[in-house]
């Protein structure tokens, strides 16, 4: 059933072994409530049937230009006029080379030259293939016509060979899809984020850390390149993918997360200063592993550099959005610090709900006074929160 805030993807599927995964790639899309048309060239039905996909949509798998069930064999201008976006995943050589010099002998290519809409393509074949000097200068002409190519992804082929070649991964795809289809407010803006948490070494084989998964400064990082923006990310240990798109600057103490910001800042218009960074660190690291011993231990901790606030001291600093975990008076600690670091913004977080978890509820603190965020997955907030901030730029 169509509701009314459900955006359209018209998914044309090519003769590719990677067409199996199409059929996750729909539920994905489902999942993000967007209503999916399918249409599959005439060698994609013979590695997956339309059957599948008419049962996962529900909607009629459009196959033949000739299809007597269309009234007025219009089904490729009708099909592309209400999707928001058109995906052709898997693209084989063969449909990118009719796509670059404008070929339409069937109902797909026909549809792809019809469309008033973005084009992405997720190539797939051999590496052989993926290499040839033609598949490449198809590419090129493609990507001067403003389609945008996701992937081909390296790895094990499914003829027995190694290479680049393989469909990107869903996941990936639907990630840009929606960078695809969001407006670029951030377009031309750096901005330098850090995530995670830091661990500070004890000896060679301890170390002092924290909660922070980092998912929350990554999802900031996805709000940012999907608005456009130019982002530079210091990330501590997290088992995160990197971003597509950003530049990651991997660290793992709070001292190198200080020297990194450090090189950084120069010429960034935004910091997200998302990090859960380690407040102390040991006065010295052992060389060799410390010995248990009998009775208690004691080891000195040495206080660290506040990083966003020595960067709110700069002459000219960036706009600096800090954020405050807090376990109790989460709103008037968080204004504390807002005033304490010099800083314009700051997002106080309920630390027992959001550390380590794939939701959270924010209050995003500024001269005007509080708005809060109200629960919702980290995507969801990272995109309030981006988009918050970019009204006071
Ligand atoms: N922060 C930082 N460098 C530090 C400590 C914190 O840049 N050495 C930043 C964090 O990235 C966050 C903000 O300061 O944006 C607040 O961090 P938080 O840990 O909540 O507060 P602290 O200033 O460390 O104070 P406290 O631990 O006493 O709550």
């Amino acid at each position: 059933m169509t509701t009314p805030q459900q955006k359209h993807i018209l998914l044309g599927i090519t003769g590719g072994i990677a067409a199996y995964k199409s059929a996750y790639l729909v539920r994905l899309l489902q999942e993000r409530s967007y209503l999916v048309q399918v249409m599959m060239s005439e060698a994609a039905t013979h590695f997956i049937t339309p059957v599948t996909f008419q049962a996962l949509t529900g909607q009629v798998v459009l196959t033949d230009i000739w299809d007597p069930r269309i009234p007025n064999r219009m089904a490729h201008i009708e099909a592309t006029r209400k999707a928001e976006a058109m995906l052709i995943a898997p693209a084989t050589a063969n449909v990118l080379a009719k796509l670059a010099s404008g070929v339409a002998d069937d109902l797909l290519t026909t549809t792809a030259m019809a469309r008033n809409c973005p084009l992405l393509v997720a190539p797939a074949m051999n590496r052989e293939m993926w290499a040839q000097p033609s598949t490449q200068r198809n590419i090129e002409q493609l990507k001067q016509d403003g389609v945008l190519i996701v992937g081909p992804a390296s790895g094990n082929q499914a003829c027995g060979e190694v290479g680049e070649g393989r469909m990107e991964e869903p996941e990936t795809i639907m990630l840009m899809i929606e960078r695809a289809l969001t407006h670029k407010t951030w377009a031309g803006k750096r901005v330098l984020v850090t995530a995670g948490p830091t661990m500070e070494s004890i000896d060679p084989v301890r170390a002092i850390t924290n909660h922070s998964s980092g998912k929350m400064g990554y999802a900031i990082v996805e709000a940012l390149l999907a608005r456009g923006a130019e982002v530079t990310l210091i990330s501590g240990p997290v088992a995160l993918t990197p971003p597509l798109g950003a530049q990651l600057i991997s660290v793992v103490s709070a001292e190198q997360m200080f020297n990194a910001v450090t090189e950084h800042i120069e010429d960034q218009e935004v910091f997200f200063s998302v990090a859960a960074v380690a407040d102390y660190t040991p006065q010295q690291s052992a060389m060799q592993k410390i010995k248990k011993s009998a009775g208690s231990f004691t080891l000195e901790l040495a206080p660290t550099v506040d990083i966003l606030a020595s960067v709110a001291q700069r002459s000219a600093p960036p706009f600096c959005v800090g954020f405050a975990a807090e376990t109790n008076h989460i709103d008037e600690y968080a204004s504390q610090k807002r005033l304490a670091k010099n800083i314009p913004v700051i997002v106080a977080n309920n630390a027992h709900h959001a550390l380590g978890h794939d939701d959270n509820e924010v209050v995003i603190i500024d001269q005007h006074g509080q708005h809060p965020l109200a629960r919702a997955n980290k995507k969801c907030i990272a995109e309030g929160i981006v988009e918050h901030v970019f009204t006071l730029l």
